[in-house]
């Protein structure tokens, strides 16, 4: 069995393949593939495993050939790939899921700090060698204990924002979610609400639903409108579910206080003019960049994809569209 790796992944992952007996071929290049290049590199193999980054389609299915079983991705998202498509052509999906978790959750939860408390722009005040002394006014942010947080999408990183927020920071919880979570709720306290009431009365919105067509631009001028003037937008999930041109206007009008964003509508590039704003906190999709929880990503799609190949259930099988 033959595996294309589409981009070089911590050891882990590829030891575990080659214990399975696998032919592991890794791409060597330090960039994303062209779809040219992907289609190129796939011809005959069993599987793929592949990056976020990396557009899965029919067509680049049908490149690799009828033998293909199996489409490993290291990521817990996988809106990079057709899942029709991949279902039409009896090819499984999978992802990794609850080992980044934790990493994400606290990674949002430092952005929230962060927005808060102008950890970012105080840094490059600091810099700068503006400081002249201690001031009344420097800098004021926003208190983060004892406030409202609002939870978009409950599932298990809403979940793992939500106990951190209550349990460390003394937060109410709200969210919004197609279910209500009645054990999250026992727990502490977090109740279902829709999501014009989370977004009036929360001090802190944090995005955490999966990008599909309904969730495109779910945050959007109508949104940041509705929300406190003092509040505080939060995305770790996609980019693509924050209108970004919505979210600059909202920024530079005071529609909300300020932003901390992970995820960018179009990565890499960011709408212009967001980086001139000091309200808004930026990283490049690294909220799960850590080096443990990478190394448990690449175990957990070697995992996946050794199962699929010896056609075994994959632990982490994505269901068909
Ligand atoms: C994922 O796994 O989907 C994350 O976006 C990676 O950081």
């Amino acid at each position: 069995m033959k595996v294309f790796v589409t981009r070089n992944i911590p050891q882990p992952g590829l030891d575990l393949l080659k214990a399975n007996h696998i032919e592991v071929e890794v791409s060597p290049l330090e960039r994303p593939l062209t779809r040219e290049e992907l289609m190129q590199n796939i011809k005959g193999v069993d599987g793929i495993l592949s990056q976020l980054v990396d557009k899965i389609d029919g067509e680049v299915m049908d490149a690799a050939g009828p033998q293909l079983k199996v489409i490993s991705n290291y990521a817990v998202g996988y809106d990079n790939i057709k899942l029709a498509d991949a279902a039409q052509r009896n090819i499984l999906v999978t992802n990794t899921p609850d080992v980044l978790t934790d990493a994400v959750a606290d990674h949002a939860f430092a952005l929230l700090l962060a927005a808060a408390h102008r950890v970012a722009e105080a840094d490059r005040f600091s810099r700068a060698g503006k400081f002249q002394g201690w001031q009344p006014f420097l800098l004021l942010g926003q208190d983060v204990f004892g406030k409202t947080l609002g939870v978009v999408g409950m599932g298990r990183i809403g979940g793992a924002l939500a106990r951190r927020a209550a349990k460390g920071f003394g937060m109410k919880v709200l969210y919004h979610d197609r279910q209500a979570n009645a054990e999250l709720d026992a727990e502490i306290g977090s109740a279902n609400v829709s999501m014009d009431d989370l977004l009036k009365n929360s001090d802190f919105v944090s995005v955490h639903v999966p990008l599909l067509p309904e969730t495109r631009h779910l945050m959007s001028a109508p949104q940041f409108e509705m929300m406190k003037k003092t509040a505080i937008l939060i995305n770790t999930a996609r980019g693509p579910i924050v209108d970004e041109q919505a979210l600059l206007n909202a920024l530079k009008n005071g529609d909300i206080f300020a932003a901390g964003i992970d995820v960018w509508e179009n990565e890499p590039q960011l709408t212009p003019g967001l980086a001139d704003l000091d309200n808004i906190v930026l990283t490049p999709h690294t909220a799960s960049a850590t080096v443990e929880t990478r190394d448990n990503m690449s175990k957990v799609a070697a995992e996946n994809m050794s199962a699929a190949l010896k056609g075994e259930t994959p632990p982490n099988l994505v269901k068909p569209a």
